[in-house]
């Protein structure tokens, strides 16, 4: 889905933190003297994650500034692939007017709590709406600033419960459609309900096909709704685009982690020689948030 990249290492892994020990340019300080040999550090590698040591560059990483090196591990691809949806592709923090109503389904993923801070930091979206595989995660995505949950194992048909909450809860009885939408899932199931509770010029954005890769798409309603939909995927994005997203997303959060604005969500940590644990962990969807790998070292 993901595919390696020329010249990327064949150990998986897309995101580390860690101490940085030293530079190509054999100097104590980075070329760009941002960084410093001891500094600690978050940042997105191409491949090779799961390692002791790891080749990064500086223009895809963060300072620690004051975060745990567990919490850092949980931000770099949660966090860039949030912002990228909806803020770099969808502009989101450029609307003039506020009262947006978001959807993100998986809300209870790595992305999809990273994306429930984002929206809420931003101050435009009156309804952060999400759909999740159990009660328990609903609240869960509550604590972070969802404002409406469906478990979408209870309602198949999730956005006609969506809407009946949605409607409900509005004062002027009249039901709120969606302006972003994050589907992670795809396939007909999600698109066709994706495309029926957007509203005009809603932009739906895909990360993954978890659902199934085809969908039968209703183009006459894409086209009355004037519905834009995209599929990107971060990896395959050249370094220059990362390093301008790195960028972006520094100036969009500015010191939100350090002020506990936006908090890292980090479900679990294991040990590197329960690496199989860890994904058996991921496949039966359990977790809620991120899952660390600890090679060594305190992360505290
Ligand atoms: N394109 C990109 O650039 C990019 C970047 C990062 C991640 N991704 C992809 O985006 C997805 C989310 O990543 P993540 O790291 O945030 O994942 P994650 O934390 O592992 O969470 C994935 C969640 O999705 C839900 N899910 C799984 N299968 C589902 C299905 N068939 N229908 C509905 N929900 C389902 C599960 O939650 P419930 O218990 O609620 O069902 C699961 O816990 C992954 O597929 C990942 O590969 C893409």
């Amino acid at each position: 889905m993901y595919p390696l990249q020329p010249g990327n290492s064949p150990i998986i892994g897309l995101e580390v933190s860690g101490i940085i020990e030293k530079f190509s340019n054999g100097q104590e300080t980075s070329t760009d003297g941002q960084f410093k040999v001891g500094d600690y550090v978050y940042c997105l590698v191409e491949g090779g994650a799961y390692s002791e040591y790891v080749i990064a560059t500086t223009s895809q990483m963060f300072h620690c500034n004051g975060i745990s090196l567990k919490e850092a591990a949980a931000i770099p691809e949660a966090f860039l692939t949030a912002f990228q949806c909806f803020f770099k592709i969808g502009r989101l923090h450029e609307k003039l007017e506020g009262n947006l109503n978001v959807l993100i389904h998986g809300g209870a993923s790595g992305v999809g709590l990273a994306l429930i801070q984002l929206c809420k930091l931003s101050g435009l979206c009156k309804n952060i709406c999400v759909t999740c595989g159990s009660d328990e995660k609903g609240e869960f995505c509550k604590q972070y600033g969802a404002t409406h949950y469906v478990n979408y194992k209870e309602n198949p048909k999730w956005s006609e419960k969506l809407s009946k909450i949605l409607t409900n809860d509005s004062e002027s009885g009249v039901t709120p459609l969606i302006d972003y939408i994050l589907d992670p899932i795809g396939g007909n199931t999600y698109l066709e309900q994706d495309l029926q509770i957007a509203r005009l010029d809603a932009t739906i954005i895909g990360i993954a096909t978890m659902g199934g890769t085809s969908a039968t798409i209703d183009l006459g309603l894409m086209l009355r709704k004037r519905i834009r939909i995209q599929y990107s995927t971060l990896r395959s994005r050249s370094p220059l685009y990362k390093q301008q997203l790195v960028q972006e997303l520094k100036d969009y959060i500015k010191d939100a982690f350090e002020t506990k604005k936006l908090v890292a969500n980090v479900d679990t940590v294991f040990d590197m020689d329960q690496v199989i644990q860890a994904h058996e962990h991921m496949e039966q969807n359990k977790n809620s948030g991120k899952i660390i790998l600890k090679i060594r070292g305190d992360l505290e």
